[in-house]
């Protein structure tokens, strides 16, 4: 098309209106949450992006394939319909439906791992680190260097250090049941991983005779990177290059909530015949009859929908450059963001933006409130609050301070972006005046869901 514009590629059917509060209101509800914007009633939040996961929109499609779930308990013809989309894409042989992404980690792990065996990855995402941990393995993050630079501009941010890995499996690969690639790197940025790093990932995991799993959830995301970046792919399909990826797989875990367009579920798909035996009989313990997984017949059906309408063209070329779009605008407000944008989400570099509050007294979590406060805006901190405290209950500061805003699924428009930008440069111009913060209570493990904190 001539036209520079690029729209939703949707019209709206359905809407919800959103809770408009007032400052004051704010405040007082900021402070009974104990200034954790975890703790806030969902009611009292203008524009919503803790999370991208399971806050997408459904297309009337998806809402229409809801009534033809068949809720059988075994055999259900919604389940041989997700399976047949899951195993088209994947081209994997067990398919096995889970509640959500972490309920595929936790029994993978628990059916493979032993102690003392160490998990490469990009990253691990939190869930995928402590279920590694929990079996008393260690999972080891080999993110190239540039992925953990913020400023610094490369196209895959995402891609697994070579080196660090041949070294790896070269020095210790008996410990090494498994090599994982997460896609896109969520705790890298929303990173991608290049389909060139991924071949060459699959090489050393051939060399040493290792499978290769993806922590798919944002798969189609990171296809979309692949076609616009790598010259070889850029007249792919975005399905046939999520294929391509797969294809160079012995496995994945997945998560629905997010490249699924699905408000809840997952899987896990493997071609290990005695390793889908033990998945299958841990499933039926917390999860369900191998057939739902813990799913209900419908939400099989919105999933299998979900993962046909991601690989659309016209939804992946909004979806990424939405996203763009408010970093570039950020970014015009001197505000200091990872570049470039990633896939679902725009992370803003809170001790870059407040110099004057030390990683102990929580820049991210002072930025977070001051969005809040100041155009009812959640975004969630990922820094000190989340990663400084230690098991013997020292603390340091995190490796970064960031403030991640994650961007729901075709649920808000060019304009509530263009608000939220706006909020963002309106705190990022007073950012001098805007204050730490001490932890009052917390619990031992994960606090930054539940602690209670008070202004400095
Ligand atoms: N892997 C990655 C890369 C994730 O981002 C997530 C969830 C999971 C696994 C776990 O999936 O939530 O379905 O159990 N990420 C969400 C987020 C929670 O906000 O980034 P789940």
């Amino acid at each position: 098309m001539p036209f520079r514009t690029i729209i939703e590629p949707f019209r709206i059917k359905s809407v919800e209106a959103i809770p408009f509060t007032t400052r004051v209101t704010r405040e007082v509800r900021l402070r009974e949450a104990g200034y954790n914007v975890f703790q806030l009633h969902a009611e009292d939040v203008l524009i919503d992006l803790l999370t991208d996961s399971g806050t997408g929109a459904m297309s009337s499609a998806q809402w229409g394939a809801l009534m033809q779930g068949d809720e059988s308990y075994a055999g259900s013809r919604s389940f041989y319909r997700f399976r047949d989309v899951v195993s088209t894409l994947t081209g994997l042989r067990h398919i096995i439906p889970t509640h959500q992404g972490r309920a595929a980690e936790r029994i993978l792990f628990h059916a493979i791992l032993s102690p003392g065996d160490i998990v490469p990855n990009n990253s691990h995402f939190d869930t995928t680190r402590a279920n590694i941990e929990v079996e008393g393995a260690e999972a080891l993050d080999l993110v190239i260097a540039e992925g953990r630079q913020p400023a610094t501009i490369h196209p895959f941010k995402g891609n697994v250090d070579l080196e660090r890995l041949e070294a790896l499996l070269a020095s210790e690969g008996d410990r090494v049941p498994l090599v994982m690639v997460t896609v896109t790197n969520n705790s890298g940025g929303g990173q991608p991983v290049s389909l060139a790093n991924l071949r060459a990932v699959r090489a050393l995991c051939d060399r040493f005779q290792k499978p290769l799993f993806l922590d798919a959830c944002r798969f189609a995301e990171n296809a979309w990177f692949i076609k616009t970046r790598e010259p070889e792919f850029a007249t792919w399909t975005p399905k046939a290059i999520a294929q391509a990826m797969f294809s160079l797989a012995d496995g994945c875990t997945m998560s629905a909530k997010k490249d699924g367009l699905a408000n809840i579920g997952g899987f896990l798909a493997l071609n290990n015949d005695e390793w889908a035996d033990r998945c299958r009989e841990a499933l039926i313990l917390t999860e369900g009859f191998p057939t739902y997984g813990g799913l209900a017949g419908y939400d099989l059906e919105a999933i299998a929908r979900g993962l046909e309408e991601v690989v659309e063209e016209p939804y992946l070329h909004y979806r990424i450059r939405s996203t763009a779009y408010l970093g570039e605008s950020l970014v015009r407000s001197g505000v200091p963001i990872i570049q470039p944008p990633g896939g679902h989400a725009i992370y803003i570099d809170a001790r870059a933006l407040l110099p004057h509050i030390p990683p102990l007294q929580y820049p991210g979590i002072a930025l977070v409130n001051a969005l809040y406060i100041e155009g009812g805006v959640r975004g969630v901190e990922i820094g000190t609050l989340m990663f400084g405290r230690h098991p013997d209950g020292s603390e340091t500061p995190g490796t970064m301070d960031l403030v991640r805003l994650a961007i729901p699924r075709r649920v808000y428009t060019q304009s509530h972006i263009d608000y939220v930008a706006e909020v963002v440069a309106a705190v990022a111009a007073t950012a001098s005046s805007l204050r730490g913060y001490r932890v009052v209570q917390a619990p031992a493990t994960l606090r930054h869901f539940t602690a209670r904190l008070e202004p400095l």
